[in-house]
């Protein structure tokens, strides 16, 4: 009996405009806009095997990074493979040849090469690579922005994983979601000199996560409103017109003070919420003082950081200026020799997990 397979593997995505706040939890629709860059290099992936077969026994089944993970009911997961099904069902309903592959079970395995839950979006790469493989197995005819529709109700980050280079997911205005959707801003090779550097200050899993993070902040800060109302939408008009002119300083700016509007509302929350440690503070200074100096030599702004729901560092440089920033950033944080290196594993796209066939 026939047995189909795809292995995809989607990056981690880090905003400059930060997604924080929902206004329906079920659908995963934002209280606003956001933009990310899709980081490009082998780094931070999440590579997933889907597979499907009429022979397999009952039920969906899911591994992560090796470990078998329930597919709770009515849970994200579930939601994105109803919805696929259902697209596939109708590439069944043209063609009456095309397997009936959207009654059999399914048999995922995703592997991140990258600490799970710290701070490094690794839900972002996790369901885009699970929305995509499965939309490639399914051999599905939806573009990558209609894909986002569904990878969006995994996990709302993971929408602007299905594009490379910048991505903005529009917050949409529809109650049914159909126009919260990722769109690609401009693609890698537009400014292939935008580098990032990835600062891990701790691997250690987040202690709140950014679903509950965002809503005690949805239902606590005033300063929430005034960001979704008054602070994101011009600067999403603003750091797009930044992207396109290929204009760092303002990218720089922009992404510094969303990432310090987002940290700030995370306080304005009862109870509050703090992400950020001594060393991202001693980042942000670092950061600031080189930016400074620049400035007064009456060069632009060489670099940009920006903190997720944890407190590793993601900097934005040009590449040219990267190996002075990398330079500086060990000088004031010399590696600890016996520091394991979290990028150490890499992802074994192979690998199958026990009971995965
Ligand atoms: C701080 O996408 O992880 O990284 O939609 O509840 O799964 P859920 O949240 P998630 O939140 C990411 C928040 C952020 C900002 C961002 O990536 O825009």
């Amino acid at each position: 009996m026939a047995r189909y397979e795809a292995t995809v593997s989607a990056p981690v995505n880090i905003a400059c405009i930060k997604y924080w706040g929902k206004r329906n939890t079920a659908l995963i629709l934002p209280t606003n806009s956001s933009l990310s860059v899709t980081l490009s290099q082998d780094h931070l992936r999440s590579t997933t095997t889907s597979s499907t077969s009429q022979e397999y026994e009952q039920g969906d089944r899911l591994w992560l990074n090796g470990r078998e993970e329930e597919i709770s009911k009515g849970g994200r997961t579930e939601v994105c493979l109803a919805a696929l099904r259902q697209w596939r069902r109708e590439v069944e309903d043209k063609d009456s040849a095309a397997p009936k592959m959207s009654e059999w079970p399914l048999r995922i395995a995703s592997y991140n090469n990258f600490p799970t839950a710290a701070g490094l979006a690794s839900s972002a790469s996790g369901l885009a690579a699970l929305v995509y493989s499965i939309s490639q197995l399914y051999q599905l005819p939806q573009t990558p922005s209609q894909l986002s529709l569904i990878a969006r109700q995994g996990s709302g980050s993971a929408c602007r994983s299905l594009f490379g280079g910048f991505v903005a997911w529009e917050m949409g205005e529809r109650d049914d979601g159909a126009d919260s959707l990722a769109v690609q801003v401009a693609d890698r090779d537009h400014w292939p000199e935008i580098h990032a550097l990835i600062c891990v200050v701790s691997d250690a899993k987040k202690g709140t996560s950014s679903t509950s993070g965002m809503q005690k902040t949805v239902a606590t800060s005033t300063l929430l409103q005034h960001r979704i109302k008054h602070v994101v939408p011009p600067r999403m008009t603003e750091i797009s017109r930044a992207i396109t002119a290929k204009d760092f300083t303002t990218f720089a700016r922009l992404t510094m003070a969303d990432s310090n509007s987002f940290h700030a509302v995370c306080l304005d929350t009862s109870p509050p919420i703090f992400y950020l440690n001594d060393v991202s503070r001693a980042i942000i200074s670092v950061i600031e003082e080189l930016n400074r100096a620049a400035l007064a030599s009456g060069a632009g702004l060489v670099a940009a950081y920006t903190f997720d729901a944890g407190p590793n560092a993601v900097i934005y440089a040009l590449e040219k200026d990267m190996p002075m920033i990398v330079q500086t950033i060990n000088e004031f944080f010399p590696q600890s020799l016996d520091f394991p290196d979290p990028f150490g594993v890499l992802a074994q796209p192979s690998a199958r997990p026990e009971g995965f066939n």
